[in-house]
């Protein structure tokens, strides 16, 4: 079977990384995990919201409010959830393209906030960024050839113009690029050519982990299908770790062995693809599902409907932040903030109708708005 072909859960242990829950110990148990590649905790990012002649500052966007997970070679942790939820903050603060008000990013074992400067070099080239809209990443000025070899050129690996030729020529093969597309401008490919482009300048430094942020969401459907299947055929080939950001969640069904459910700064849950999709925990996930449409007419699923729009991120609710949407919100929702706590073996849930020992309850039964 063509790699492409298996189903991720297939490929890669579905249970949960000790990293991915809140207690130290727990956390602690992944040090020195030579297959965990990138380890996330406790991570907060605020930007200062500024008004006024002199800039004061006179609030704060909780962006990134307390996240942690891990993510192990030749796996893929999907981050989903609504606009403005967090996603693109997570990618950005594991690239070290921002700096994290608080909390810890290692990367094979080394906590990278607490390095800077040329220190981070070797780091670097272990975590390449692929972004939702290539053309804008790619120097317009540059041949295709030429942006492939500069990373190589900037770490002194061009191995000069013929080995430098020759790795740019079989990274493009790699991702289905013609030789004589080595030649041309960024301005002169389709968008699933350039996105291809962006995947074999990635690649070029043979990283450890992958941050992809929504790379399909600007391409055609068919096109879709082809990137997703390239990024799939490579992660296995290299043992590649992704974190890939996105909305649409079919694709992070197709392309994920865990995934991880954010709103508004928080993850609420998080486990192995097949039992998010099958068996949510967490009503906001449901929520989120209950939306996708289902393309089998005789199959209808009761929808829970959320209502209200997400509250601004500078002034979150109080107690569980989903309480203001919730259908099953009770008092104490409103005043205590429940922990993300694993419920099930590799199943993380961040709602107190879920903690240990409460009753068992089925959400779509008590959805007070079905269609
Ligand atoms: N540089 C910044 N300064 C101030 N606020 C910011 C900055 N960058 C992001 N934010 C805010 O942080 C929150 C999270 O933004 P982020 O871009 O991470 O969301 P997202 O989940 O990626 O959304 P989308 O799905 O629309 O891409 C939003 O409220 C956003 O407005
Ligand atoms: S903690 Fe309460 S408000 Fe939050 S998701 Fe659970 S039931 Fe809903
Ligand atoms: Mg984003």
């Amino acid at each position: 079977m063509a790699p492409s072909d298996m189903a991720p859960s297939d490929m890669a242990p579905s249970d949960m990384a000790p990293g991915d829950m809140t207690p130290a110990t727990a956390r602690a148990a992944t040090n020195g995990d030579a297959e965990t590649v990138l380890e996330v905790q406790d991570l907060k990012k605020f930007f200062p919201v500024k008004r006024g002649l002199l800039s004061s500052t006179v609030g704060q966007v909780y962006a990134v409010d307390g996240v942690s997970f891990t993510i192990r070679r030749g796996e893929t942790l999907g981050l989903v959830g609504e606009s403005g939820c967090g996603k693109t903050t997570i990618g950005k603060l594991v690239m070290r393209l921002l700096e994290p008000t608080a909390g810890v990013v290692k990367i094979l074992g080394t906590d990278i906030t607490a390095v800077s400067g040329r220190g981070l070099r070797p780091y670097r080239r272990e975590m390449q960024m692929v972004f939702q809209d290539p053309y804008s990443s790619l120097n317009p000025r540059m041949s295709a050839g030429a942006i492939v070899r500069e990373p190589l050129k900037n770490y002194g690996l061009d191995g000069g113009s013929i080995g430098g030729e020759k790795q740019a020529e079989a990274l493009f093969a790699r991702v289905g690029l013609k030789r004589e597309h080595m030649a041309k401008y960024p301005h002169e490919f389709s968008g699933g050519q350039r996105q291809r482009l962006g995947i074999a300048r990635a690649l070029a430094l043979n990283p450890s982990l992958i941050v992809a942020d929504e790379p399909v969401s600007a391409l055609d459907v068919s096109v879709q299908a082809q990137v997703i299947n390239l990024l799939m055929d490579l992660q296995v080939e290299y043992r590649l770790a992704f974190l890939f950001i996105s909305h649409d969640l079919a694709v992070v069904e197709h392309i994920s062995h865990r995934v991880a459910v954010m709103y508004l700064g928080k993850i609420v849950e998080l486990t192995d693809k097949r039992t998010l999709f099958t068996t949510p925990l967490h009503p906001y996930t449901e929520a989120l599902l209950a939306a996708v449409p289902v393309p089998d007419p005789e199959i209808s699923r009761q929808r829970l409907i959320l209502e209200g729009d997400v509250p601004s991120p500078i002034n979150p609710p109080s107690g569980c932040r989903f309480h203001t949407r919730c259908p099953y919100a009770v008092e104490r929702c409103r005043h205590e903030e429940p922990p993300l706590i694993e419920v099930q073996p590799g199943h993380a849930v961040a709602c107190h109708l879920r903690e240990v020992g409460a009753p068992p309850i089925k959400l779509e039964k008590r959805a007070s708005a079905t269609a």
